[in-house]
């Protein structure tokens, strides 16, 4: 069951993006929906919120809640905007957010699809083009249109593909055959940032590599990955079941995890979390001050996510750790498996000549409760990835 917003826009195809809502829920999604001005023309909202029981939003004005668009952006697993008119899909192309509609989808971090339905020569207009082949390079999906005959009365390239064909295509975007397949994998990769004051912070050698392979391994086994992710130097992936989470500190961390781990099967989590940040971060710059060369930052302890998030866990989740240590790597993260009660700790060296920091390469040793730490040879983070998705697959089936 994935929670799927459906944006209808002003298209004539309009009343097919009700069947496709209709098709959505048939299959066992939780749907709500967002209209552009446009779309209320052609199709009653009042149809739409009766099906899906939810009112559907039309405005950022009516509602009493100032900021109805981020509870649903945050909602969201995937964004449909079916049919999509060549105004929305230049609107999101150039990240326009004048109505409810474009301002909901920037706001939406889940992946989205688009399935266009216009007039043949409006879809090969050269402006449509280069929007739709913008919209790809940001990682949205295209469900094309189809020849046929249009509302025009002649026959061209630009119409909606059936209803029924078009909820296919997109059950088969969220589920995909793999070990992982239906399995809900929540990811941190990456480090976090504690601002001192609006231009310095407090940050870490991260550079999410780890976490990044461990979330195009859980896509590759099927699973529906949502990535939190900090500071990286690497591309993130991009898939139909990804749903990237971008944070900065250790408090927005927290919050995206515990929202997005009341969901998930498995927690990974990779990200370098600062342990401590300013007691007080400055709202102005801190200048330098004539014959004081001296700063005492003073620091507070942050929350440890994995600790608080492992003590709300359920018996059917899983919650894995990492253990980043400079000295005595065994002991030191048998200590951090007992006292944050993770289900697994990956033990990693790092500083020194063996930093798992930035490199492409890790030695990894797996610990796991009334268990012999078992240490894997040096190996690619990819090869890694891999190997602790086999082993979670493996745990999930009992072992
Ligand atoms: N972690 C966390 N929240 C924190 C600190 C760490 O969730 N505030 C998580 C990390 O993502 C990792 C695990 O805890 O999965 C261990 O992190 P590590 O930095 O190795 O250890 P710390 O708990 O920070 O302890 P120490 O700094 O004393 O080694």
């Amino acid at each position: 069951m994935a929670k799927i917003t459906v944006y209808i826009t002003g298209s004539i195809a309009a009343y097919k993006g009700v069947e496709v809502v209709r098709g959505l829920q048939k299959a066992g999604q939780v749907v709500r929906v967002v209209m552009t001005a446009a779309a209320t023309k052609l199709v009653a909202p009042a149809t739409l919120a009766a099906l899906t029981k939810q009112p559907v939003l039309t405005s950022l004005w009516d509602s009493q809640d100032p900021i109805p668009h981020i509870e649903l952006a945050d909602w969201t697993d995937l964004a449909v905007v079916v049919p999509a008119s060549a105004d929305i899909i230049a609107k999101m192309a150039n990240g326009l957010a004048d109505d409810a509609a474009t301002t909901t989808l920037l706001a939406t971090s889940a992946p989205k699809v688009v399935v266009p339905a216009m007039n043949s020569h409006m879809w090969a207009a050269p402006a449509t083009q280069r929007n739709l082949a913008q919209l790809k390079q940001d990682g949205v999906t295209i469900i094309e249109p189809v020849q046929g005959r249009l509302a025009e009365g002649y026959a061209g390239k630009g119409r909606l593909p059936e209803p029924e064909s078009i909820v296919t295509d997109l059950q088969a975007l969220l589920t995909a055959d793999g070990p992982l397949s239906g399995c809900r994998v929540l990811i941190t990769a990456g480090g976090t940032r504690e601002a001192i004051d609006p231009v310095r912070f407090i940050g870490n050698r991260s550079s999410g590599k780890m976490g990044i392979a461990l979330a195009k391994a859980a896509l590759a086994a099927g699973a529906t990955v949502t990535l939190v992710v900090g500071q990286v130097s690497v591309p993130l992936p991009q898939s139909p079941r990804l749903k990237i989470v971008p944070v900065e500190s250790t408090t927005d961390l927290l919050t995206a995890v515990q929202r997005e781990f009341k969901r998930a099967d498995v927690l990974l989590m990779a990200a370098a979390v600062a342990d401590f940040k300013p007691l007080k971060p400055a709202n102005q710059k801190v200048k330098k001050r004539a014959g004081k060369t001296d700063w005492q930052l003073g620091l507070t302890e942050t929350t440890d996510v994995l600790k608080t998030v492992a003590q709300q866990k359920t018996a059917d989740q899983l919650v894995i750790g990492f253990a980043a240590e400079t000295q005595n790597l065994l002991a030191n993260a048998q200590q951090k498996l007992a006292s944050k009660g993770a289900d697994m700790i990956v033990a990693n060296g790092v500083g020194g000549t063996n930093s798992a920091f930035g490199s492409d390469d890790d030695q990894v040793t797996i610990l796991r409760p009334h268990q012999p730490a078992d240490r894997w040879p040096v190996m690619s983070k990819k090869k890694v990835a891999e190997r602790l998705l086999h082993q979670i697959v493996m745990m999930k089936s009992g072992d």
